[in-house]
């Protein structure tokens, strides 16, 4: 065993993977109550995977109704080691075209009713942001990307917006300026979140549509999202399989960025 056991948080289409052996779905309750599914867990050569879709099966929850917070505890406590999130995002930038992958590396968070610590009620923790995304997961879910034959852009700020409508044209211009390069639903607060579990997260952001900010293109619509994402979620399949691989072939060491102890300088309140 390579000692990676990566938790994939994504779509309804990815834990059907092809080649997953000794598959198994597990039904987890957690302090947080109950994730947006049962995990799926297998194995891919050496390496364990443990899939988590976000909206759970037949797309049932809105991004605001997503259980965050159980969906982070509930691949802590299955004892997976990264988490991959893969999400589907408008685009805020003309190079930035739908069926890209844009390999994010920073977020700005305009979410505005969810529960994003699991600290708070007496316990009180201030995680760093300042780097929200494990560089060598990106870096290597991006190199799979690429060889699963995605075209692929190393960095990129991602918008995360409440929803669940659009953004109005003027937040669209609006996000343009703050030199954001993509925007989504859910990948707030599941960065924040995977942090405080010290768990090291990458998020692989699959561009469906160019919103609404481009002259001449038609506006985001549910109808080009389902069709593009189809699209993705075949090539999601293909770079899991060769994430896979690769990390089977690479034992794990802690996270260079020291993520899985971010939280020994992090909690301010004083042991009782
Ligand atoms: N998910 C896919 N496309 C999106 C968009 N344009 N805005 C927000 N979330 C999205």
């Amino acid at each position: 065993m390579s000692g990676w056991k990566l938790g994939i948080i994504g779509g309804s289409g990815l834990y059907a993977l092809d080649g997953l052996e000794d598959r198994r779905e597990t039904e987890v309750e957690t302090p947080w109550g109950a994730p947006s599914d049962r995990l799926v867990s297998g194995r891919i050569g050496g390496v364990e995977l443990v899939f988590l879709p976000r909206h759970g099966r037949g797309h049932r929850l809105s991004p605001g109704e997503v259980p965050y917070r159980a969906n982070i505890a509930a691949l802590k406590m299955a004892g997976v080691t990264d988490i991959l999130s893969i999400s589907a995002c408008g685009s805020l930038q003309e190079a930035y075209a739908p069926g890209h992958t844009v390999a994010v590396d920073q977020f700005i968070d305009r979410t505005v009713s969810r529960a994003s610590s699991f600290f708070g009620a007496g316990l009180v923790a201030h995680v760093s942001m300042a780097e929200p995304v494990c560089a060598r997961l990106s870096a290597l879910a991006a190199g799979a990307m690429e060889a699963a034959g995605g075209t692929v852009h190393r960095g990129g700020t991602y918008l995360a917006m409440e929803g669940p409508q659009f953004s109005s044209r003027a937040e669209s211009h609006l996000y343009r300026q703050w030199g954001c390069d993509v925007i989504g639903m859910t990948a707030m607060p599941e960065a924040k979140l995977a942090r405080e579990a010290e768990l090291p997260y990458a998020t692989l952001a699959m561009v469906t549509d160019y919103d609404c900010w481009r002259a001449d293109t038609e506006a985001v619509s549910v109808t080009h999202v389902l069709e593009i994402m189809a699209q993705n979620t075949a090539l999601a399949r293909r770079a899991i399989l060769l994430l896979a691989a690769r990390l089977s072939g690479t034992p794990r060491t802690p996270s260079p960025q020291g993520i899985e102890s971010c939280l020994d300088s992090a909690l301010i309140t004083a042991p009782q």
